[in-house]
């Protein structure tokens, strides 16, 4: 008989995800076969199914399911305007910190102890805090990369980068651009093509899911503050008079998508964001955080961003982004309410959220209670002994039916013996495994193990 010995979601390590994350074929650290670049990830191939599912279930709740809404998908590169009128070349910053002793580089307001440099351990090194802009500058064109971007490398530096020649180029600053540091800029920049193409009532949504880049200075707990990740996110343009009943919609819609997730309501929380913590554009906002092993923090945010950035665009730009309600002359810039969700911390949540350890015939299990609508794999099809052709060609044939039923979701494994493939498969958060053994051959039943319960039942294949 089985010993159930749950862990308490409060209770997982990082390193716990991390390492099933890597053993397991989900993320691993990007550029690793050459010792990594920081802040960088790639998802392998259960990793690559998660994230796709989290976000078409993104998709499909608040793009396909919504009559008010309206799917984009912009360009990374944008005109430099773009940064420059929503204030993120000016404002984009982060606080940093140089040690005089071992030059290492901080974050200020992440420092444990700001008077002591965390690598070398001296205190008092570190001068005055410096703006750092986040943004991943670039140039458009064959008009860059010179003593700008390039400079002196740091004392002592191995410059292994064969630039001699380069930095005697002139540049263009015309050319510079920036690897977006959010997706909105995208559906604000497009918010007139839409009113044009569409003539939607207010209140409307534009929603974008795609990369943003941040140079973060310290990217740090896996996943979670990377500098190149994907946010999904919503602009919804309200009559000014009524961002306030829209605000609580979103609060409300939020919340439908942790459950959606699988996320225990416990383990979010809702911050109201004071006035002096908030960002440049915000009249409201509320973090919604979440119990992570690193403990309380962001999960996503819902922000009142004001006619902001609409404003901005319609000064900048010289062309009206006035709404004008039909069959009124009532006219008016919409404000907005914005709902940000990042992929890495949903998927970080719900991996942590899934994470179980219990006792199964004396010896610990590790699997993934992810709900099936999220789960990489929904079948995985076994033959009870690989070995034996016949079994094998009936376990091909449910496979083909399943694949066939639902794409992508169903895994073929006849590596190991039956109590290793059960044990890889709960470690993926397979929901089903189905096993073909020598009754099949007699009356096409099968056996169906639940992951959860590890309870088997019987049914004929036509059932699964
Ligand atoms: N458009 C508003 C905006 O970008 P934000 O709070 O800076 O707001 C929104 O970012 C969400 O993007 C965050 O709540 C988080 O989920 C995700 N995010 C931000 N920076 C991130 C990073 N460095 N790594 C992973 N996710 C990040």
């Amino acid at each position: 008989m089985s010993g159930i010995l749950l862990v308490m979601e409060k209770s997982v390590k990082l390193e716990d995800i991390v390492s099933l994350a890597k053993r397991r074929g989900f993320i691993y650290q990007g550029s690793n076969v050459y010792g990594g670049l920081s802040g960088t990830w790639d998802y392998g191939p259960l990793g690559v199914s998660l994230k796709r599912n989290i976000m078409n279930l993104w998709w499909r709740m608040f793009v396909d399911e919504r009559a008010d809404m309206y799917g984009v998908d912009a360009a990374i590169l944008m005109n430099q305007k773009v940064w420059q009128a929503s204030g993120h070349v000016d404002t984009f910053t982060d606080p940093l910190v140089e040690c005089s002793h071992c030059k290492g580089r901080f974050r200020e307001d992440k420092l444990d102890d700001p008077n002591k440099c965390p690598a070398c351990g001296k205190e008092g090194t570190f001068g005055e805090a410096r703006a750092f802009n986040m943004m991943f500058r670039t140039f458009v064109g064959p008009s860059g990369q010179n003593d700008l971007t390039i400079g002196e490398p740091m004392e002592g530096a191995d410059d292994k980068h064969n630039l001699q020649g380069m930095k005697a180029m002139t540049y263009d600053p015309n050319a510079i651009s920036y690897l977006r540091p959010e997706t909105a800029q995208g559906i604000f920049t497009n918010y007139k093509n839409v009113v044009d193409n569409f003539y939607p009532d207010l209140p409307f949504g534009i929603a974008q899911q795609g990369k943003a880049f941040r140079n973060e200075i310290s990217p740090r707990d896996f996943v979670f503050r990377s500098r190149e990740f994907e946010q999904m996110e919503i602009e919804y343009f309200v009559h000014p008079d009524k961002w306030e009943e829209s605000f609580e919609h979103w609060v409300t819609k939020c919340k439908e998508w942790f459950e959606a997730l699988g996320l225990p309501a416990e383990s979010v929380h809702e911050l109201e964001v004071p006035e002096d913590d908030r960002a440049h554009y915000s009249k409201r906002t509320i973090d919604f955080e979440f119990d992570y092993p690193i403990g309380r923090e962001e999960l996503m945010g819902l922000a009142y961003r004001t006619d902001f950035d609409l404003a901005n665009i319609q000064r900048a730009s010289k062309k009206s982004m006035e709404y004008q309600v039909k069959g009124t002359n009532e006219k008016f810039v919409p404000h907005v309410i914005e709902p940000s969700f990042g992929v890495e911390r949903a998927l970080m949540a719900v991996l942590v959220s899934a994470y179980r350890e219990d006792e199964q015939n004396g010896e610990k299990r590790i699997y993934l209670a992810l709900p099936e609508h999220l789960a990489p794999v929904k079948y995985a099809v076994s033959p009870l002994l690989k070995n034996k052709p016949e079994l094998v060609d009936k376990a091909r044939e449910v496979y083909a039916k399943l694949s066939k039923e639902n794409p992508g979701r169903v895994m073929w494994d006849d590596n190991g013996n039956i109590g290793k493939r059960y044990r890889r498969q709960d470690e993926i958060g397979t929901p089903h495994c189905v096993v073909i053994d020598f009754q099949t051959l007699e009356d096409d039943s099968v056996t169906i193990r639940n992951r959860d319960t590890t309870e088997q039942q019987r049914t004929s294949i036509d059932n699964i």
